[in-house]
């Protein structure tokens, strides 16, 4: 992609946030509103199995922040508010993002994925926002042998329905720039870890579950890597590719993090006081991609962007921050949140 688009005024600023409830989404609302003291923040966001209010409980009371409880793929919600929000800039984080929940429901991941980002781009176009930023995954590369590492360049080859449906917006998001001259830009990152991530993605599963005294099941040989980044240094990516960064361009974000899903696990099981019994080899995910990593070099030299978490002291702040928050996780795993959008928007009993 190529192209140029004038610059973005950021003075009171309205960023519109989709998915703003989730895991990366909450953590990166939460800096914004921390960094730019003049922003207004409107999150949109369905609030599915994935989206919980209370990931934003610190900051759902500002005067700067709106939530509208909202399918990305109704047009016509998306357009009211959209007409009554007036947002300047809008970054795209809402999706259906579990690898395993794909395989046994595409349909859903394609619904979402694909129709959600269509319908936040069309309101954006008649919008005329000055930056559209769409949040992507390492996952549209498909899979590494050994050596090697994935740049902008590499070809797009998904290997799950989840990842192909992030491929299909990415391509989308392509086509409305150019078609549209849409001021568009995508973001494509690794792993993710850090505080308020589902418990079913692996490193807060696998803690919780040791936590109940559970075994943490390791799908087949347990050598698969990952590139793992700690949240804050995702959000921060984004915030620059949003104010630095160049319509038409796609940017990799890495942690420069290279594990195996054993060396996360045994991390685990020594950070929890747990021998290797506490683990069980069960079988493999289909499909299951051996190996993520990132070339980073255009963020790094051309936005200055670097990640500043490093993984050790990362991963024991969230291990602590999972054991502090223990009843984040089990409200989590009850259902009890689910009914927190009820008490706080609904009734209005939140105190
Ligand atoms: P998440 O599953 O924790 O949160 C997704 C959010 O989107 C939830 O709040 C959910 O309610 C909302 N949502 C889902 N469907 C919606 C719909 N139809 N309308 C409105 N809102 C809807 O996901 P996450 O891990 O925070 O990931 C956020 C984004 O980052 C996703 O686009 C994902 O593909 C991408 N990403 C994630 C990772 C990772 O490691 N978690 C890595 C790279 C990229
Ligand atoms: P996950 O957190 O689901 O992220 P992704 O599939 O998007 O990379 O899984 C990370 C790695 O951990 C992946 O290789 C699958 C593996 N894994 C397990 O071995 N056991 C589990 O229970 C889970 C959830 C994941």
């Amino acid at each position: 992609m190529s192209g140029a688009a004038a610059p973005m005024k950021t003075d009171g600023l309205t960023l519109l946030v989709a998915g703003g409830a989730g895991f990366i989404g909450s953590n990166f609302v939460r800096h914004i509103l921390g960094e730019h003291a003049d922003w207004r923040l409107v999150n949109v966001d369905k609030l599915t199995y994935a989206g919980n209010l209370a990931n934003l409980a610190d900051v759902a009371g500002s005067p700067r922040y709106r939530f509208h409880r909202t399918d990305i793929c109704d047009a016509g919600e998306i357009a009211r508010i959209f007409a009554e929000e007036k947002p300047d800039a809008v970054v795209n984080f809402a999706a259906e993002t579990h690898v395993d929940r794909s395989i046994d429901d595409p349909g859903l991941f394609l619904r979402t994925n694909i129709l959600g980002t269509q319908v936040l781009m069309d309101a954006a176009r008649k919008a005329g926002v000055a930056r559209y930023l769409q949040i992507s995954t390492d996952e549209v590369y498909g899979s590494l042998g050994p050596t090697g590492r994935f740049s902008e360049d590499s070809p797009l080859r998904p290997n799950s329905p989840y990842a192909a449906s992030k491929t299909a917006a990415d391509l989308l998001v392509r086509a409305y720039f150019k078609t549209y001259g849409l001021p568009a830009f995508i973001t494509r990152c690794s792993n993710n870890y850090g505080p308020y991530q589902f418990p079913e993605k692996l490193i807060p599963f696998f803690v919780t579950l040791l936590h109940e005294g559970k075994p943490v099941p390791v799908y087949g040989d347990g050598m698969n890597v990952r590139d793992w980044i700690h949240v804050d240094d995702h959000s921060r990516a984004v915030e620059a590719v949003l104010l630095r960064g160049r319509p038409g361009e796609i940017y990799n974000v890495g942690g420069g993090n290279e594990r195996t899903n054993m060396e996360i696990t045994k991390l685990l099981l020594a950070a929890m006081g747990k021998g290797e019994s506490s683990m069980k080899f069960v079988p493999d995910r289909p499909g299951h991609d051996r190996r993520y990593a990132i070339d980073d070099t255009k963020i790094r030299t051309g936005l200055g962007v670097a990640p500043k978490v490093s993984f050790d002291e990362g991963l024991r702040a969230t291990v602590r921050w999972y054991l502090e928050n223990e009843p984040w996780w089990h409200a989590v795993k009850s259902g009890e949140y689910q009914s927190f959008y009820d008490r706080w928007y609904v009734r209005k009993d939140r105190v």
